[in-house]
């Protein structure tokens, strides 16, 4: 399978730079503790404390406030809920800052609207540190953007692991649920993938990360997030996924990692690309959620709407034939990921084949 084979040519390049890269050969035990702080000032303070927690039913942080507050990127341009826009919170995926991910892509796109108004999180770590602590970090940042948007109830849009550190945060965080409107989920593995134990083996195990292993099939995480109805949507949820995601498999059908239930019947659609687009033969990277057409606009229609987006209120056609969202250099963005994607892997000093316990409020 060609993107089997692309997966393999990643690693291969990504082991030859790590081979004439002063990295750790060897992995050692991650040191949890350790996250590069972020810091940007937000200054305005939310309508109701959104911390040490904003419901007794949240979960507790284990990351400081300001810590939490200075990884979400605010543009200058934000409104704070004062006029009709949406605010809409930006996840980004394992190993690439939001910055890479979204700036050039759906944060501009989004930004031109008049319906929406982005912000996105840089996470410490870019991602790859322990996805409970990731996952606080999007659960700060919905309950705070809400609080200074004038308790308007906001868009979540995720890439990759951003699903599960979202959903994560819906699931242990039931406060964040009152407040969003939608969680549109691009190339989400809330499965995990079967690839990520080919990272985490004892050969490759120097690019083996906590949010890696975590990302393993069948890993604890991912046991504990789908138990208990976290195979559920909590939000009205849009997924985007592809069948030849090089990255996350299986991405196919109702077996898809991509795949969310509707036990709660808020509203779910699950769109695969190549069953939207009637094409079984239609190859999306995974990093070509970030600049797809048909995702750009399930992402608009489900902003505009009530419930989950809907492609027969699409020019699925149309869109099925755009190699990228109007505005975004596809390639570009493509390049951009996959080079920031491997270098931070391999300068990641939160190296692992251990996964990291599951949090004691999720057992
Ligand atoms: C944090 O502050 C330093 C010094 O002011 C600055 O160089 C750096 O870009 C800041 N980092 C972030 C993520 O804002
Ligand atoms: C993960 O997927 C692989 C490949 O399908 C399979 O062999 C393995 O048993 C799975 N692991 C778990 C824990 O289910
Ligand atoms: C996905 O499933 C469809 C329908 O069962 C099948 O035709 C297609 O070959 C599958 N694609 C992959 C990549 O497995
Ligand atoms: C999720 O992954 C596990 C472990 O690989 C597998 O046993 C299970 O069937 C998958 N669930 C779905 C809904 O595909």
């Amino acid at each position: 399978m060609a993107s089997i084979k692309s997966f393999f040519i990643t690693i291969f390049l990504a082991s030859r730079l790590a081979s004439s890269s002063p990295v750790m050969a060897v992995p050692h035990r991650r040191n949890a503790n350790v996250v590069t702080a972020t810091n940007e000032t937000n200054t305005v303070e939310p309508s109701v404390p959104v911390f040490p927690r904003k419901a007794s039913t949240d979960a507790p942080y284990s990351v400081n406030e300001e810590a939490l507050r200075g990884a979400i990127h605010i543009p200058s341009t934000f409104e704070y809920g004062s006029g009709s826009k949406t605010p809409v919170v930006l996840v980004p995926g394992t190993a690439v800052s939001s910055d890479i991910t979204w700036a050039n892509g759906f944060a501009k796109l989004l930004g031109q609207t008049d319906y929406a108004d982005p912000v996105w999180l840089n996470i410490p770590g870019d991602s790859l540190g322990d996805i409970q602590i990731t996952a606080e970090y999007v659960a700060y940042a919905i309950n705070y953007i809400a609080g200074v948007s004038k308790d308007k109830k906001l868009g979540v849009v995720s890439w990759s692991q951003g699903g599960i550190n979202t959903q994560w945060a819906f699931k242990y965080w039931p406060s964040t649920v009152e407040v969003v409107t939608d969680l549109i989920a691009l190339a989400a593995d809330f499965n995990g993938t079967v690839l990520a134990p080919l990272i985490c083996s004892p050969l490759t195990g120097f690019l083996c990360t906590p949010a890696i292993i975590q990302q393993e099939n069948g890993s604890n995480l991912i046991t504990a997030l789908r138990s208990n109805g976290g195979d559920s949507a909590f939000v009205p949820t849009t997924t985007f996924y592809s069948d030849s995601d090089e990255i996350v498999q299986p991405q196919n059908g109702t077996s898809a990692s991509a795949y969310l239930l509707d036990g709660r019947s808020v509203g779910v659609t699950n769109n695969q690309v190549q069953t939207v687009c009637g094409d079984k033969n239609m190859v999306v990277l995974h990093e070509g959620a970030l600049y797809n057409a048909l995702a750009w606009g399930l992402i608009q229609d489900a902003l505009t709407h009530d419930g989950p987006g809907q492609v027969s209120r699409l020019d699925v056609a149309s869109l099925c034939n755009q190699e990228s969202a109007p505005g975004i250099d596809g390639l570009a963005v493509e390049a951009a990921v996959a080079v920031s994607a491997s270098t931070n892997i391999l300068e990641s000093e939160d190296k692992t084949l251990e996964e990291p316990a599951v949090a004691s409020y999720a057992l």
